[in-house]
């Protein structure tokens, strides 16, 4: 005998490994408040139908609403033979209200269920990473602002490049996080159509109401395809992909952060709160916190991979394949919101050494391009001026000197268009403060756009 009671097609006991191997509500039991609100709209639009009587509607909601009470409380079996949540809860309302509850699943398959149900819970989570990103920026932004004068070198390949102002430093993951919000918005969009009443996956016979479940499941659309509606969760992969450059993003904060909390830069103190010590080593004062943020990355990354493979290469239709995308929107979604969490934490308690920072920042011959420039403006051209620079660079190297300090005579030596007023063109926060392009990275743009992000994340 099959283990659920409406089952007659089966005979005989399930195998027991392949009972477990085929279940899902150990992890898909988190979508039950979705799956219990997707009932409660499908049995009202059965009702409003006439295909089930409005007393049965009463008594499946009520009784929908008493197991998501049972469930929040804790008091709910969980049973494996029910594979998953959608059967689980069904097969529940059915034992407490009988005949009513064998007409829910009237005009229903779990495949638009299943679809349903994943589709509502993303649009939360997308909405909670989103709150989680605008935090995180705002801690961001207020850091910004304690140093938006501050000037730290700025590097590329991790080589010392040009000055840049510590706010704009900081304003950079501003923006990183603001397409990150953008594009789970942008999935939310797309994602928020109702695959319900598609069925298995040709729709019915019956006369169901799309639009009213739509509707009632604040979802701004129906899809138009049924068999497209049970038979693509790419929806699944974008959200993940969403994730895995938030991921991403973080990650490149949190290198920053170790990099800079370490003595050889010495740029930055994180809190003792968010710091780990080393079982033998009693000095140490360990980042770990931000090595994990960079390594938890891998699991989001691997369930962007691995949600690409099942979509891969499946015929059309509805394929069990699918029921592992749980795992991973689970996991990326988990996943994200920690590192959220936490980078936000390590931001709101850390500080820049800006006195450190400031005795070493005329090292490294940040102000070199602004000396081309100057050059520039003095009608040198630009490959020339770059070739004089490089060469004063060299000789200043050689002599261990910083170019600020080479007398004008010297200077005149290698070019002649150099005039006494060179001096206000060099030195690291000379160059910084002489920043004129939009968008560039001096204390004047950093302090408008804080200006600018301020306002924009109150609104949120
Ligand atoms: N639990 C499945 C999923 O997550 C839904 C079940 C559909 N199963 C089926 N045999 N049609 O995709």
């Amino acid at each position: 005998m099959a283990e659920k009671s409406w089952e007659k097609r089966l005979s005989g006991e399930p195998d027991k490994l392949m009972v477990d191997f085929v279940e899902s509500l150990s992890f898909d039991q988190r979508l039950y408040k979705y799956d219990i609100v997707g009932s409660i709209a499908h049995a009202q639009m059965l009702s409003e139908q006439k295909l089930i009587t409005k007393e049965e509607f009463r008594q499946i909601k009520d009784g929908l609403i008493e197991i998501s009470e049972e469930i929040a409380a804790g008091h709910f079996r969980f049973e494996k033979k029910y594979e998953d949540i959608h059967m689980a809860v069904e097969a529940a309302l059915i034992e407490k209200t009988g005949s009513a509850g064998k007409k829910l699943h009237t005009g229903r398959s779990r495949n638009d269920q299943v679809a349903t149900d994943v589709r509502l819970w993303m649009r939360d989570e997308i909405e909670c990473v989103q709150s989680k990103i605008t935090l995180l920026q705002k801690e961001l932004v207020k850091l910004a602002e304690n140093y938006a004068d501050n000037i730290m070198p700025g590097y590329t390949h991790l080589q010392r490049a040009q000055p840049v102002s510590i706010g704009s430093y900081l304003l950079s993951f501003v923006e990183r996080l603001e397409r990150d919000f953008f594009r789970l918005k942008n999935c939310k969009i797309l994602l928020n159509v109702s695959p319900l009443g598609s069925g298995a996956l040709a729709g019915s016979t019956l006369p169901l109401d799309r639009k009213k479940t739509a509707e009632l499941l604040g979802f701004s659309d129906i899809t138009y395809n049924s068999i497209d509606a049970v038979s693509d969760r790419d929806f699944c992969a974008e959200f993940i992909f969403d994730c895995s450059l938030i991921a991403s993003h973080l990650s490149g904060l949190a290198e920053d952060l170790i990099l800079y909390s370490s003595s050889e830069f010495g740029f930055v103190s994180v809190d003792d709160v968010y710091c780990t010590s080393s079982s033998m080593m009693p000095q140490k004062r360990n980042l770990d916190v931000a090595e994990l943020i960079r390594g938890k990355t891998g699991r989001v990354y691997g369930s962007l991979t691995a949600m690409l493979a099942i979509l891969k290469g499946q015929p059309s239709g509805y394929n069990r394949d699918m029921q592992e995308d749980k795992i991973h929107i689970f996991n990326a979604a988990d996943t994200i919101e920690a590192c959220l969490d936490i980078s936000r934490g390590i931001i709101s308690n850390m500080k820049f050494n800006v006195t450190d920072i400031e005795a070493g920042l005329n090292e490294g011959f940040l102000d070199a391009t602004a000396f081309a420039e100057y050059l520039v403006k003095k009608s040198v051209p630009f490959r020339e001026a770059h070739g004089i620079v490089g060469t004063l660079v060299a000789k200043c190297e050689k002599e261990k000197r910083k170019l600020s300090e080479l007398g004008l005579d010297e200077l005149k030596q290698t070019c002649l268009a150099i005039e006494q007023d060179v001096y206000d063109n060099l030195g690291a926060s000379n160059v910084a403060n002489g920043y004129i392009t939009e968008g560039a990275a001096g204390p004047k743009q950093a302090k408008r756009q804080i200006e600018y992000w301020t306002k924009q994340l109150e609104k949120r």
